[in-house]
Formats: structure tokens, C-alpha cells, sequence
């Protein structure tokens, strides 16, 4: 599994917006849209900080950029503070001149009746563009990715989903509270993000580094969903140091 470990997470986080912007510069130059899979979360908070930098002050134009976002709470009005609608507006989509209509973010107000068939539809737009070209991930300290919690198939689509109890606690400060944070959401499955081009996990911070040995090192199974990616041959795991700090 290729592991890249930067000094620090500034410095890690730059190269991978720079790897971003340098797939939307070659779409652009084919005439291409470039279709990009966004987590939320605190990870990847720098790397949409420095591409929002780069729009402001390189000239980096997002107007050939498709999205689609990993994950929605559920239920989830797109207008509340701890959405990943808001989430993804206050740190992204607001600063830069992508066409909004090319957003996609899971939509946490659907009546329980109709998620099945609009998650069959999300897979379906990612397919029809061609699929997702880069989808960037960061990982819960169960190994999730995406929401894709423990108990997970390796070949799971996009689908509604049970937070597990720890990511529900990692949660609660967003929330004021664990009993606020919703017990369900609508995720990517792993086959999802399995099936995009490249895929970048990222993790920061001591606090990471005992999910990353099992994701890296440990053996493969659902009870890590991460480890997963081990199967992969387009993977590659960005670190800091700190994150990296148990690997052997
Ligand atoms: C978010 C997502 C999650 C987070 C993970 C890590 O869209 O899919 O898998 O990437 O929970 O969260 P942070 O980055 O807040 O530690």
C-alpha cells in the first residue's frame, strides 16, 4: 500500500490539493470535466483552504469540476449548521466559481420511502459521467470511510446506513451533544469509492495512528472497512507524522 508521510499536515495538505488542481488543469486542457468524490470532516479542511487559495490568487477555475460528495447525516436539513451542505459551502463551494449545479451531496430531507431508489440514482449520474476520477477520504476511528462503518460489504453501493456508537461520540461536540447527533446516514458504499480512478485517504493527528496500523498493516475484513483498500492498486494513504506514528 503506498504511503506518503509529510512533516506536516500544511505540508501534506498542500500536495494534495496540488494533485487536485493539476487533474482539473489536464481535463481542462482535453476539454474535460474532471469528476472529484469530497469528504467533509476536519481532514480535509486545508486542502479545500488551499484550493480556495489557489482560485483566489493562481487563477484556478473550477468551472470544468463535477462533485459528488461521500456522505449525508439523516435525516438532515441542508440549511442546518452541522449539515455537509453547510459544511461544504463554508469551506469550499462559496469561494470558488464552481457551477452549482454540478454539486452532489447526499440529500438527507428524502422521505424513507424514496432513499433506495435516489441512492440508485446517485450511483448511476457518478456512472454516467464517466465515473469519479479522484475521490479523496479521510477515516473514522472505526475505520470508515465514507460512512461506511463496521459490518460493511466490500462491495456495497450508496445506501442508507447506522452510525456506529464511536462515530456517533466523535460527533457530539458538532451536535452540542451525542443524543443530537442523528443515528443514521446516507453514504457512498465502498464498492462507490472502490470504483474511482484514484483514491486519496488522509489522516492527521496522534489520535489517527492506531486506525491507520490497522487499515495499513492489519489484515483485511469489515470489521476495519478501511483495510479494504489494501485491494486496491489506486490507493494511496497521505499522512503526517503523527498519523504515521505506529506504522512499522
Ligand atoms: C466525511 C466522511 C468520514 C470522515 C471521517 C473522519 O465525509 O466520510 O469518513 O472522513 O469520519 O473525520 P474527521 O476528518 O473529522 O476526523
Amino acid at each position: 500500500l503506498p504511503v506518503s508521510v509529510y512533516s506536516n499536515q500544511h505540508e501534506a495538505s498542500v500536495a494534495v490539493a496540488n494533485r487536485i488542481a493539476d487533474l482539473i488543469r489536464s481535463k481542462q486542457a482535453k476539454g474535460e470535466k474532471a469528476v472529484l468524490g469530497l469528504a467533509t470532516g476536519v481532514t480535509p479542511i486545508g486542502v479545500y483552504a488551499e484550493l480556495v487559495r489557489q482560485h483566489k490568487e493562481a487563477g484556478l477555475s473550477f468551472k470544468n469540476v463535477i462533485t459528488f460528495n461521500l456522505d449525508e447525516y439523516y435525516p438532515m436539513k441542508p440549511t442546518a449548521q452541522q449539515s455537509y451542505v453547510t459544511f461544504m459551502y463554508e469551506n469550499l463551494f462559496s469561494y470558488i466559481d464552481i457551477d452549482k449545479a454540478n454539486v452532489h451531496i447526499p440529500d438527507g430531507t428524502l422521505d424513507k420511502d424514496a432513499v433506495a431508489g435516489y441512492c440508485l440514482a446517485y450511483e448511476k449520474q457518478i456512472e454516467e459521467l464517466g465515473g469519479l476520477d479522484l475521490q479523496i477520504l479521510g477515516i473514522g476511528r472505526t475505520g470508515h470511510i465514507g460512512f461506511n462503518e463496521p459490518g460493511s460489504a466490500p462491495n456495497s453501493g450508496t445506501r442508507m446506513v447506522t452510525l456506529d456508537d464511536l462515530t456517533r461520540s466523535d460527533a457530539s461536540r458538532d451536535f452540542g451533544g451525542k443524543a443530537n447527533v442523528p443515528t443514521k446516514a446516507i453514504t457512498m458504499g465502498i464498492g462507490t469509492i472502490f470504483k474511482a480512478r484514484e483514491i486519496i485517504l488522509m489522516a492527521w493527528s496522534r489520535k489517527k495512528a492506531p486506525i491507520i496500523k490497522k487499515a495499513v498493516e492489519g489484515e483485511i475484513s469489515g470489521e476495519v472497512p478501511a483495510t479494504y483498500l489494501q485491494l486496491s492498486d489506486h490507493v494511496e494513504f497521505v499522512l503526517d507524522e503523527a498519523a504515521a506514528s505506529e506504522l512499522t
